[in-house]
């Protein structure tokens, strides 16, 4: 047995991958080593990345730059509990992030991953809330085709749907769902979509400690873009009904909607501000929740008097260092533009894919591109039809998107397009 077999066997018995199930037939695929916008399979064939491994890989694989950052921080200290210690990556990380993320937020707690950010920022609500003799105000409110993360706090303001809730209806808090904003991201929100944003507060604002959404760009719930004002309207309305907002900017977060943060295209701040996936460039794991200082304040001085969190890596020092050599190397480069020309190639390579009978919408913000299809699409066929065709490519439900790394250039841009005409054109 060749490596790549081996590889597929061992994997198939014993280890579960995401959203699926132990030992299926679906393409598993090895990869051995990744460089630049290419992924190498263990029998030498190279992918182009379209997915920046779930939007995190912004700067490409294997950047010389965030190698030498994480080896120089491997010299001094791998790992060393955040209880009762501090370090230099840690401290200038947080100083950077209250610099780059809107004006009010001024202090930051760090966990491992996206997921945790959310329940942090939940636990941060509620605690808040306590602190100020509200103890009512334990509920939710979140659009649908929302993803927040797989853990239970933040499943339960996922889609209902397809965040499969009836699995863990039992178990899940039943939290209040109003629908996404249907106005488009450049246009003035129209007044339906805010209809059912002010019923809900109006009604519930009593057992609302917040309001948390995906601002301007619903990820992995739907890859769906709205209405930059609506986010305005959304902190008119919360003021007003005393209801934190929460803004999750875990997949936009570093530049991905053209914006560093996607609250930018908006002209307001959140009380809460979750980030992740490309906060280290893609190479460790490490999330962050930031606060205003009323709510840091509140929390701090109420009762018990500290915030009710600390996982065991918080802050790990290695990927902190990893976010630091990330965020310095992307405010560096010409990102804005980059983002800009991502966008352009994008819009004119996947327009084409617009006049399919099996496309019934095609869209682009910044460096994201979404094909979405009529129908579901054939997980078993299309994953063999793209590596065949030697791109990275993982659709879900009916959407088939990229989301490259920011180095990738028009010509691997434009083959990662054509895959996907190919396998529309034919209905693979
Ligand atoms: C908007 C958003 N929030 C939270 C998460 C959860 O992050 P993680 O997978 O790191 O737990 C994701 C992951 O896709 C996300 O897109």
């Amino acid at each position: 047995m060749d490596l790549y077999q081996q590889l597929l066997a061992t994997d198939k018995k014993i280890i579960w991958h995401p959203y699926s199930a132990l030992g299926n037939d679906l393409p598993i695929f090895p990869v051995v080593s990744a460089q630049g916008v290419r992924l190498k399979l263990a029998d030498d064939r190279e992918l182009i990345d379209g997915m920046s491994s779930w939007w995190c890989a912004i700067h490409g694989y294997n950047h010389p730059v965030m190698n030498q950052a994480i080896k120089d921080q491997l010299e001094s200290m791998s790992h060393v509990m955040f209880g009762g210690l501090t370090h230099p990556p840690a401290v200038e990380l947080a100083e950077t992030l209250v610099d780059i993320t809107p004006n009010n937020l001024n202090s930051v707690f760090f966990s491992d991953s996206g997921s945790v950010a959310v329940e942090v920022a939940m636990k941060m609500a509620i605690q808040y809330w306590h602190d100020r003799q509200s103890s009512d105000k334990q509920k939710f409110l979140s659009i649908r085709s929302g993803y927040h993360g797989d853990t239970f706090g933040a499943m339960s303001v996922c889609d209902p749907v397809t965040g499969m809730h009836s699995l863990f209806s039992q178990s899940l808090s039943q939290q209040v769902f109003i629908d996404a904003p249907t106005t488009p991201f450049n246009e003035e929100c129209k007044e339906h979509d805010l209809a059912q944003l002010k019923n809900a507060l109006q009604q519930h604002h009593d057992e609302l400690a917040a309001f948390i959404l995906e601002p301007v760009v619903q990820g992995a719930g739907g890859m769906h873009f709205y209405s930059a004002d609506y986010l305005n309207h959304a902190r008119e309305l919360c003021d007003h009904y005393n209801v934190l907002l929460i803004f999750d900017e875990i997949a936009t977060g570093f530049g991905r909607s053209g914006k560093l943060f996607a609250c930018e295209h908006s002209n307001i701040q959140p009380d809460i501000m979750c980030i992740g996936k490309a906060l280290t460039g893609g190479y460790l794991t490490l999330a962050a929740t930031l606060t205003n200082d009323d709510i840091a304040n509140t929390i701090s001085n109420g009762d018990p008097g500290v915030f009710m969190h600390g996982p065991t890596f918080m802050a790990n020092p290695l990927a902190c260092a990893a976010a630091n050599a990330s965020i310095k190397l992307l405010l560096d480069s010409a990102w804005q533009e980059k983002i800009d020309q991502i966008e352009g190639w994008l819009k004119s390579a996947l327009l084409k894919c617009d006049s399919l009978g099996n496309v019934k919408n095609v869209r682009v913000l910044g460096a994201i591109g979404v094909v979405e299809c009529t129908r579901a699409v054939n997980m078993q066929t299309i994953q063999s039809a793209f590596v065949e065709q030697g791109v990275w490519i993982r659709p879900f439900g009916k959407l088939i998107y990229l989301m490259p790394p920011y180095i990738i250039d028009k010509s691997d841009t434009e083959i990662l397009c054509n895959a996907i005409y190919e396998v529309l054109i034919n209905d693979i």
